[in-house]
Protein backbone atom coordinates (compact mmCIF):
# COMPACT_ATOMS: atom_id res chain seq x y z
CA UNK A 1 0.00 0.00 0.00
CA UNK A 2 0.85 3.57 -0.86
CA UNK A 3 1.91 5.97 1.97
CA UNK A 4 2.56 9.51 1.25
CA UNK A 5 3.78 11.73 4.09
CA UNK A 6 4.11 15.13 3.01
CA UNK A 7 6.45 17.14 4.90
CA UNK A 8 6.07 20.24 6.29
CA UNK A 9 9.67 21.64 6.92
CA UNK A 10 9.05 24.51 3.97
CA UNK A 11 5.77 25.40 5.10
CA UNK A 12 4.43 28.28 6.86
CA UNK A 13 5.08 27.41 10.67
CA UNK A 14 2.89 30.45 11.77
CA UNK A 15 -0.19 29.29 10.70
CA UNK A 16 0.94 25.21 11.49
CA UNK A 17 -2.90 23.91 11.68
CA UNK A 18 -3.72 25.75 8.64
CA UNK A 19 -0.80 23.97 6.78
CA UNK A 20 -1.52 20.51 8.33
CA UNK A 21 -4.87 20.88 7.20
CA UNK A 22 -3.82 21.02 3.51
CA UNK A 23 -2.81 17.90 3.72
CA UNK A 24 -4.99 16.43 5.50
CA UNK A 25 -5.90 13.63 2.96
CA UNK A 26 -2.01 12.33 3.75
CA UNK A 27 -1.06 9.36 5.41
CA UNK A 28 0.68 11.25 7.63
CA UNK A 29 2.46 14.55 8.38
CA UNK A 30 5.86 14.49 8.19
CA UNK A 31 8.12 16.51 10.71
CA UNK A 32 11.44 17.26 10.61
CA UNK A 33 13.43 17.88 13.78
CA UNK A 34 16.78 19.26 13.03
CA UNK A 35 19.39 20.68 15.66
CA UNK A 36 22.01 22.62 14.08
CA UNK A 37 24.71 19.37 14.88
CA UNK A 38 23.40 16.29 13.43
CA UNK A 39 22.99 18.56 10.28
CA UNK A 40 24.04 22.08 9.73
CA UNK A 41 20.28 23.17 10.01
CA UNK A 42 17.92 24.13 13.05
CA UNK A 43 14.31 23.63 12.54
CA UNK A 44 12.17 23.03 15.51
CA UNK A 45 11.76 20.32 18.58
CA UNK A 46 9.70 19.04 21.00
CA UNK A 47 6.82 21.71 21.57
CA UNK A 48 6.26 22.16 17.49
CA UNK A 49 5.85 18.57 17.39
CA UNK A 50 3.63 17.92 20.26
CA UNK A 51 1.07 21.00 18.52
CA UNK A 52 0.89 19.32 15.49
CA UNK A 53 0.18 15.90 17.53
CA UNK A 54 -2.36 17.98 19.96
CA UNK A 55 -4.19 19.51 16.28
CA UNK A 56 -5.17 16.00 15.78
CA UNK A 57 -5.30 16.65 12.18
CA UNK A 58 -3.23 14.46 10.57
CA UNK A 59 -0.99 11.52 12.16
CA UNK A 60 2.42 12.42 12.95
CA UNK A 61 5.69 10.48 11.56
CA UNK A 62 8.66 12.55 13.52
CA UNK A 63 12.20 12.53 11.64
CA UNK A 64 15.04 13.55 13.56
CA UNK A 65 17.85 14.45 12.35
CA UNK A 66 19.78 15.11 16.05
CA UNK A 67 22.72 13.54 17.48
CA UNK A 68 22.39 11.50 20.60
CA UNK A 69 19.04 10.14 19.78
CA UNK A 70 19.50 7.78 22.66
CA UNK A 71 18.72 10.31 25.10
CA UNK A 72 15.70 12.12 22.77
CA UNK A 73 13.60 10.05 21.16
CA UNK A 74 11.38 8.35 22.97
CA UNK A 75 10.03 11.61 24.64
CA UNK A 76 8.72 11.74 20.93
CA UNK A 77 7.27 8.59 21.55
CA UNK A 78 5.69 9.76 24.32
CA UNK A 79 4.15 13.09 23.03
CA UNK A 80 2.15 10.78 20.73
CA UNK A 81 3.65 10.52 16.85
CA UNK A 82 2.25 7.59 15.20
CA UNK A 83 6.04 6.76 14.18
CA UNK A 84 9.30 8.51 15.42
CA UNK A 85 12.65 7.80 13.34
CA UNK A 86 16.21 8.29 14.22
CA UNK A 87 19.43 7.71 12.98
CA UNK A 88 21.53 4.63 12.65
CA UNK A 89 24.33 7.11 12.81
CA UNK A 90 23.26 9.03 15.88
CA UNK A 91 22.14 5.89 18.05
CA UNK A 92 24.46 4.02 20.22
CA UNK A 93 22.14 1.26 21.01
CA UNK A 94 19.30 1.20 18.10
CA UNK A 95 18.18 -2.11 19.05
CA UNK A 96 17.23 -0.61 22.44
CA UNK A 97 16.15 2.36 21.44
CA UNK A 98 13.79 1.07 18.93
CA UNK A 99 12.39 -1.12 21.50
CA UNK A 100 11.84 2.01 24.01
CA UNK A 101 10.07 3.41 21.00
CA UNK A 102 7.33 0.68 20.64
CA UNK A 103 6.79 0.29 24.24
CA UNK A 104 5.95 4.22 24.26
CA UNK A 105 3.48 3.65 21.57
CA UNK A 106 4.95 4.53 18.57
CA UNK A 107 6.16 2.49 15.57
CA UNK A 108 9.80 2.83 15.45
CA UNK A 109 12.05 3.80 12.22
CA UNK A 110 15.58 3.59 11.41
CA UNK A 111 17.29 6.32 8.87
CA UNK A 112 20.08 5.77 6.64
CA UNK A 113 22.53 8.87 5.63
CA UNK A 114 23.04 8.60 1.68
CA UNK A 115 26.38 6.90 3.11
CA UNK A 116 25.18 4.74 5.54
CA UNK A 117 24.91 0.65 4.39
CA UNK A 118 21.72 -1.39 5.00
CA UNK A 119 23.82 -4.55 5.51
CA UNK A 120 25.00 -4.21 9.43
CA UNK A 121 21.03 -3.77 10.52
CA UNK A 122 19.92 -7.01 8.11
CA UNK A 123 19.74 -8.97 11.40
CA UNK A 124 18.13 -6.60 13.16
CA UNK A 125 15.22 -5.89 10.76
CA UNK A 126 12.61 -7.17 12.95
CA UNK A 127 13.27 -4.44 15.86
CA UNK A 128 12.08 -2.04 13.26
CA UNK A 129 8.25 -1.21 11.68
CA UNK A 130 9.95 0.85 9.05
CA UNK A 131 13.53 1.89 7.19
CA UNK A 132 13.70 5.44 6.01
CA UNK A 133 16.32 5.90 2.94
CA UNK A 134 17.30 9.21 2.38
CA UNK A 135 17.59 10.08 -1.22
CA UNK A 136 19.30 13.41 0.02
CA UNK A 137 22.38 14.45 1.86
CA UNK A 138 19.80 15.50 5.17
CA UNK A 139 19.62 19.24 6.21
CA UNK A 140 17.46 20.93 3.57
CA UNK A 141 14.39 20.87 1.71
CA UNK A 142 14.53 21.14 -2.42
CA UNK A 143 17.25 19.24 -2.79
CA UNK A 144 17.68 16.88 -5.98
CA UNK A 145 16.86 13.09 -5.82
CA UNK A 146 19.99 10.82 -5.07
CA UNK A 147 19.38 7.74 -7.95
CA UNK A 148 22.57 6.46 -6.76
CA UNK A 149 20.35 5.14 -3.60
CA UNK A 150 18.14 2.55 -5.93
CA UNK A 151 19.99 0.00 -5.38
CA UNK A 152 20.01 1.09 -1.55
CA UNK A 153 16.37 0.69 -1.48
CA UNK A 154 16.38 -2.72 -3.59
CA UNK A 155 18.61 -4.39 -1.18
CA UNK A 156 16.56 -3.25 1.76
CA UNK A 157 13.68 -4.93 -0.17
CA UNK A 158 15.26 -8.17 -0.63
CA UNK A 159 16.41 -8.69 2.67
CA UNK A 160 12.70 -7.17 4.23
CA UNK A 161 11.21 -10.03 1.45
CA UNK A 162 13.72 -12.43 2.60
CA UNK A 163 12.93 -12.59 5.97
CA UNK A 164 8.68 -12.66 5.55
CA UNK A 165 8.74 -9.26 7.23
CA UNK A 166 6.29 -6.23 6.96
CA UNK A 167 8.12 -3.24 7.07
CA UNK A 168 7.63 0.09 5.26
CA UNK A 169 10.67 1.54 3.35
CA UNK A 170 10.67 5.15 3.34
CA UNK A 171 11.82 7.77 0.90
CA UNK A 172 12.95 11.28 1.84
CA UNK A 173 14.54 13.84 -0.50
CA UNK A 174 13.47 14.99 -3.82
CA UNK A 175 10.04 13.05 -4.03
CA UNK A 176 8.04 13.92 -6.67
CA UNK A 177 6.33 13.38 -10.04
CA UNK A 178 9.35 13.01 -11.96
CA UNK A 179 11.15 10.58 -9.19
CA UNK A 180 8.56 8.85 -6.97
CA UNK A 181 7.66 5.88 -9.37
CA UNK A 182 11.49 5.16 -9.80
CA UNK A 183 12.01 4.61 -5.86
CA UNK A 184 8.45 3.21 -6.08
CA UNK A 185 9.56 0.69 -8.78
CA UNK A 186 12.62 -0.05 -6.60
CA UNK A 187 10.52 -0.90 -3.39
CA UNK A 188 9.82 2.01 -1.62
CA UNK A 189 6.28 2.37 -0.41
CA UNK A 190 6.29 5.51 1.75
CA UNK A 191 7.44 8.77 0.24
CA UNK A 192 7.86 12.21 1.77
CA UNK A 193 7.57 14.97 -0.18
CA UNK A 194 7.90 18.48 0.87
CA UNK A 195 8.59 20.69 -1.90
CA UNK A 196 6.17 19.20 -4.23
CA UNK A 197 3.10 19.09 -1.91
CA UNK A 198 4.00 22.65 -0.50
CA UNK A 199 5.40 23.71 -3.46
CA UNK A 200 2.20 22.64 -5.72
CA UNK A 201 -0.73 25.02 -6.49
CA UNK A 202 -3.37 22.66 -4.96
CA UNK A 203 -1.61 20.63 -2.23
CA UNK A 204 -4.88 18.08 -2.28
CA UNK A 205 -4.24 17.14 -5.77
CA UNK A 206 -0.96 16.79 -5.95
CA UNK A 207 -1.08 14.38 -2.81
CA UNK A 208 -3.20 12.19 -4.94
CA UNK A 209 -1.07 12.47 -8.22
CA UNK A 210 2.19 11.03 -6.36
CA UNK A 211 -0.14 8.25 -4.77
CA UNK A 212 -1.30 7.55 -8.17
CA UNK A 213 2.24 7.23 -10.02
CA UNK A 214 3.38 5.57 -6.71
CA UNK A 215 0.34 2.74 -7.11
CA UNK A 216 1.65 1.70 -10.43
CA UNK A 217 4.64 0.23 -9.01
CA UNK A 218 3.66 -0.31 -5.17
CA UNK A 219 1.40 -3.91 -4.00
C1 LIG B 1 15.56 16.81 4.46
C2 LIG B 1 14.29 16.44 5.16
C3 LIG B 1 13.15 16.28 4.24
C4 LIG B 1 12.78 17.49 3.41
C5 LIG B 1 12.30 16.97 2.09
O1 LIG B 1 16.63 16.59 5.27
O2 LIG B 1 14.45 15.22 5.86
O3 LIG B 1 12.01 15.69 4.87
O4 LIG B 1 11.81 18.31 3.97
O5 LIG B 1 12.09 18.02 1.22
P1 LIG B 1 11.97 17.82 -0.35
O6 LIG B 1 10.81 16.91 -0.60
O7 LIG B 1 11.76 19.20 -0.84
O8 LIG B 1 13.26 17.22 -0.84
ZN1 LIG C 1 12.63 14.21 6.59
Amino acid sequence: MVTISPSILNSDIGDLYGELRKIESADFAHVDVMDGHFVPNLSWGLPIVEAAVKSGIIPIDAHLMIEDADRWAVAYAEAGCASVTFHAEAAAAPIRLAREIRRAGAKASLALRPATDITPYIDFLPEFDMILVMTVEPGFGGQKFLDSMLGKIRRTRKAISAQNLQISIQVDGGISRNTIEMAAEAGADTFVAGSAVFGAEDAHAEIEVLRHLAGRHCH
